[in-house]
């Protein structure tokens, strides 16, 4: 098999399997006071450590969650909550519209019922948000807003925001600004001290650690309110008992992801050029998504929109040929919509649904890149054809 959907889900590390396979037989819950239970706490503790020192953070500003997906929704319900607890007049969120449906759904949920007001910041034809824009939308009255979120990379196009200056513009104003950092992590420097962001998101298995593990990077100044009530682990904000063997798992994942992220930046953004480059040759009206500049987007990332075809079954032709990739719209009831990403960024609805996403990764080869660069243009083909009957 062709695995070219990394994005989605890439497989564990070595040492991740080593690190969480050692803990699976460990008895001792991180928060009992016994010896067994002080045990699983010191190694909780010390992979928060490692996890912190990996990202640029202070131990104390992780935690721990159940994934990306949670640590989205802690962010954005957390801090509405307690900006409009603190002044009941701060109902406006900001959220670029290219955000992943964690945070996009989450904020909906706020409009339809928390009383928010959305507005959703313009993005350019890459999918950018511009710091201008953000202040733009914050001065008109700095006072109502509750909080921002723009993604730090983008899951489907690749694209990558300018997070430090946009979190440059919030902070002036007070405002906690999240940024989603699930694929931005190991593919380009995230420094979460460096950003200025208030709350950042990471998860483990996009990063070669476990599945059902993340956490949400929290400057102590923050204290959202919780979306889980229970035990009160994690500063109070997130309760539920530690997985130690996952996160000692996703620390070691993080580790050797930041550790090794220049290298990969290098080998597999060259891989990815050679992908663009064939299936540009191949079907030469495909049209790039997200910054053409490699230094604009993440380096395992190739989005295109080929014209006349449908995504889905671009998709199930190349999987016919053991090639995975994705399209990154969603389905709604068995329905396939264009992406709502790829229309953010100006693209007209009939190209929209043509998208497909390749995604590599720490096991990606030249050979995944020749095995597509021969699919890829028969597949296109039969899939106009398809399209057009
Ligand atoms: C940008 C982004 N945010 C959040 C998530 C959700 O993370 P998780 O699968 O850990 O819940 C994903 C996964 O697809 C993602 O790509």
């Amino acid at each position: 098999m062709v695995y070219l959907d990394h994005a989605a889900t890439t497989p564990m590390l070595p040492e991740a399997v080593q690190a969480m396979t050692a803990q699976l037989t460990v008895t001792g819950n991180a928060s009992s006071l016994h010896a067994a239970g002080r045990r699983s706490r010191r190694t909780v503790e010390e992979a928060r450590e490692s996890l912190a020192a990996a990202l640029g953070a202070r131990p104390s500003e992780i935690v721990f969650t159940a994934g990306g997906t949670e640590a989205d929704n802690l962010a954005v319900k957390g801090l509405y909550w307690s900006r409009r607890d603190a002044d009941p007049a701060r109902t406006r969120v900001l959220a670029s519209p290219v955000e992943h449906h964690a945070v996009l759904d989450a904020v909906e949920w706020l409009a339809t019922h928390e009383g928010a007001r959305v507005e959703w910041l313009p993005v350019d034809s890459y999918g950018r948000v511009h710091p201008d824009v953000l202040r733009e939308a914050v001065v008109r009255n700095p006072a109502d807003v509750a909080l921002a979120t723009v993604m730090w990379a983008n899951n489907e196009i690749g694209t990558l925001q300018p997070v430090t200056e946009l979190a440059a513009v919030a902070r002036e104003f007070g405002i906690p600004l999240h940024a989603d950092a699930v694929q931005a992590v190991g593919q380009t420097e995230v420094d979460f001290a460096a950003s200025g962001l208030a709350a950042m998101t990471v998860s483990g298995h996009k990063i070669g650690g476990p599945y059902g593990i993340g956490a949400l990077l929290l400057g102590r100044e923050w204290a959202p309110v919780p979306v889980l009530h229970g035990g009160g682990q994690e500063r109070q904000v997130r309760s539920g008992t530690l997985d130690t063997p996952a996160i000692v798992a996703f620390a070691a994942a993080a580790r050797h992801a930041v550790a090794h992220r220049e290298e990969f930046a290098r080998e597999i953004g060259g891989l990815r050029d050679d992908l663009i480059k064939a299936v540009r040759a191949a079907a030469p009206d495909a049209v790039l998504g997200g910054d053409p500049d490699p230094a604009g987007r993440l380096p395992a990332n190739a989005h295109f929109s080929f014209p006349g075809c449908e995504g889905d079954s671009l998709l199930l032709l190349l999987d016919a040929r053991g090639i995975a990739c994705s399209t990154g719209s969603a389905c709604t009831a068995g329905v396939a919509q264009p992406s709502h990403v790829v229309l953010a960024t100006g693209t007209p609805p009939e190209l929209a649904r043509g998208t497909l996403r390749f995604s590599l990764g720490h096991t990606s080869t030249a050979e995944d890149v020749a095995v597509l660069a021969e699919a890829i243009g028969p597949v296109v083909e039969r899939a106009r054809q398809a399209g057009l009957s």
